[in-house]
């Protein structure tokens, strides 16, 4: 992948109607929805999301994550779980459906080439920009990626986790369900849980992503690049794992959000920045962020 450059959002957000084309549903009210929206999965980053409506009468959209996108028949794919109203009805849509679809906006992930080796953090409605940027990091055939999937769920995972047939070195031998669709594409997952699911690390992923960064030596540490997505006590575990093992971390957050577009503020956070303290807004600052600048080493 040509680790993508920073980009100004201005003239970069288009909505169009997007076309429900299928819809999956999974235990603990997650739902994978495929959509047509040719125009944004064109544009669409590893970690930008879509504005999405719910229904004609809902007048707030809600933001969520690509997961997947194929250029080719204009679809993207994303994962919802049910939290309130929006996304009930969202989830209730029938295919077919046209939604008013915004994106995709925000700043994603950027893969720097001299740390190939890259560790992907995923929890619960994190894991779409995860296995967004493992698919795009798999198709680069002009670096040599090595990323490492982990992901965690405390529900069902989204999919039908199988035993990994991709050996991964320092991860524990009992650790072996895997998600198929990054197997199939050649990277290496594992899952974390401690909901007792077969296969799975019983704990956090980022026990496990600091179990695995204790077994690599000081070179091969200096290939890592850690990028996470999920709920914010796991981002902080992220930049606390990142700052002990000295490696550079970028982390997803989430703000309630109203426009999405930069200009209500409504979903400002208080980042770090060279000139000290700055609010940034997650829609368009972000959502991507480095995790030392959101969570900065303890004093
Ligand atoms: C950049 C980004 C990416 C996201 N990606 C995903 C994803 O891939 N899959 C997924 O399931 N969820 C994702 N979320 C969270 C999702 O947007 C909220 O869970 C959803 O808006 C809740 O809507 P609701 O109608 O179910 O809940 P309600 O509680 O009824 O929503 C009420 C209002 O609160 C806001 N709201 C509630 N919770 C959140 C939240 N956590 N973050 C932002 N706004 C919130 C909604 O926008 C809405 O305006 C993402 C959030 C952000 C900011
Ligand atoms: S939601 Fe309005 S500025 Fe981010």
């Amino acid at each position: 992948m040509s680790a993508p450059a920073a980009r100004p959002h201005r003239d970069t957000i288009i909505v169009e109607d997007a076309e429900l084309v299928a819809r999956q549903a999974w235990p603990g009210e997650q739902y994978v929805l495929r959509l047509r929206a040719p125009g944004i999965a064109a544009r669409a980053e590893p970690g930008s999301f879509v504005h999405l409506s719910c229904d004609a009468d809902r007048p707030m959209r809600r933001p969520l994550s690509i997961q997947r996108v194929d250029a080719a028949s204009g679809e993207i794919e994303i994962l919802l779980k049910v939290v309130g109203a929006g996304l009930r009805t969202l989830a209730a849509q029938p295919a077919g459906t046209r939604l008013s679809c915004m994106g995709p906006i925000g700043h994603g992930f950027v893969a720097h080439r001299e740390r190939p080796r890259a560790l992907l953090l995923g929890g619960g409605v994190g894991m779409p920009p995860m296995v967004f940027l493992a698919d795009r990091l798999s198709a680069d055939a002009t670096t040599g990626w090595r990323p490492l999937v982990l992901l965690g769920s405390e529900v069902p995972f989204p999919f039908r986790p199988r035993p990994s047939t991709i050996l991964v070195p320092g991860i524990p031998a009992g650790v072996i369900a895997a998600m198929p669709l990054l197997e199939e594409l050649g990277v290496p997952s594992r899952l974390a849980s401690r909901a007792g699911l077969p296969g799975c690390h019983a704990g956090f992923v980022t026990e496990l992503a600091a179990e695995w960064l204790a077994g690599l030596d000081a070179a091969s540490r200096a290939e890592v690049e850690i990028f996470a997505c999920g709920p914010t006590p796991m981002l902080e575990a992220t930049a606390r794992v990142a700052q002990r093992f000295g490696v550079p971390a970028q982390v997803s957050l989430e703000e309630f959000m109203a426009c999405a577009v930069g200009g209500c503020a409504g979903c400002a956070v208080r980042v770090a920045t060279p000139a000290g303290p700055a609010m940034k807004r997650v829609c368009v600052d972000g959502p991507v962020f480095d995790a030392s600048a959101v969570f900065p080493p303890p004093a």
